[in-house]
């Protein structure tokens, strides 16, 4: 296989949640690029449009679709309609996600806790049962989950967030025993700090507006956590999605991938 048929999507159908901002934008960017058609998938109706309007007017084909994905029937919805948009579905990316407020795991509130898991871990559930279900069938497919350097690094304050991409982690692993068999790998990937809507919280006033040096200083403080020495872009994220979806990585399957800069280097 030449380089270029490795991560050639040319004829590949994809569905990308989370696809209207950061990773998951990228990510469908990234696979449509490579040739997929892509369902880009988002609860934010606007911005997973205009993803896919971008992927059009580069030339790509994309579709996109409102979609809550703590809702079983809407991620269920999802998957049928890129089966039957596309004809089949070969790669799932479960990528949309929140983050929560500071609260350390004493001061944290069961809606706090309800919530995360909804979106974070069973979210990601619901995606990856409703494309694996579609995969076996086929015979073949990718799932890509986003799991987070959270799972690595014990920070406090984030306990829900972490313990939900923990789950993920796990279901990642578990899925890809109970498929491999039936040709469908199963992948995760942790990302360290990235420059997306999710982290801009530690630099957006309370009014909504950004502020610049805050910015600066968050991307100097969490770079120097890093062994590069800098905080991660969305491309960063996209390009590990794009290996894990296409035939490059086809010997890969329950692994946790890591661009996290090096800020943690587990064995
Ligand atoms: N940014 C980081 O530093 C970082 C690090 C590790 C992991 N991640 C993970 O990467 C993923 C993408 O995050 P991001 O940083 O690009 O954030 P982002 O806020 O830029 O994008 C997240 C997207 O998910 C969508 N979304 C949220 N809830 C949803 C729901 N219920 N149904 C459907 N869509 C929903 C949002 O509308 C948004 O478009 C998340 O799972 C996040 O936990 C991010």
């Amino acid at each position: 296989m030449t380089v270029r048929e490795a991560y050639d999507l040319t004829g590949r159908s994809a569905v990308v949640t989370g696809a209207g901002s950061g990773i998951g934008r990228s990510s469908a960017l990234l696979l449509a690029e490579a040739g997929a058609s892509v369902l880009c998938a988002d609860v934010n109706d606007a911005a997973a449009k205009a993803t896919a309007e971008t992927i059009g007017d580069a030339g790509g084909r994309a579709v996109s679709a409102m979609v809550d994905v703590t809702d079983r029937s809407d991620v269920d919805r999802l998957v049928a309609s890129a089966v039957d948009t596309f004809g089949a579905l070969d790669v799932m990316c479960n990528i949309a996600g929140i983050m929560h407020e500071n609260a350390e795991i004493v001061d944290t509130t069961d809606e706090t806790l309800e919530r995360v898991l909804s979106v974070n871990l069973k979210g990601v559930f619901y995606g990856c049962r409703a494309a694996a279900r579609v995969m076996v069938g086929q015979g073949s497919g990718s799932i890509v989950n986003m799991a987070s350097g959270a799972v690595d690094v014990p920070a406090p304050g984030i306990g829900p967030y972490a313990i939900a991409k923990a789950g993920v982690a796990q279901l990642t692993k578990t899925l890809a025993m109970e498929v491999a068999k039936q040709g469908v790998r199963v992948n995760a990937v942790a990302p360290g700090f990235i420059i997306t809507g999710m982290t801009a919280r530690h630099w957006t006033n309370a009014d909504g507006t950004l502020d610049p040096d805050r910015e600066q200083a968050t991307r100097t403080g969490f770079g120097r956590m890093s062994p590069l020495g800098r905080v991660g872009e969305p491309d960063d994220i996209g390009h590990a999605v794009l290996y894990l979806a296409s035939d490059a990585s086809s010997f890969m399957t329950g692994q946790i991938l890591r661009p996290n800069g090096g800020v943690a280097m587990p064995w």
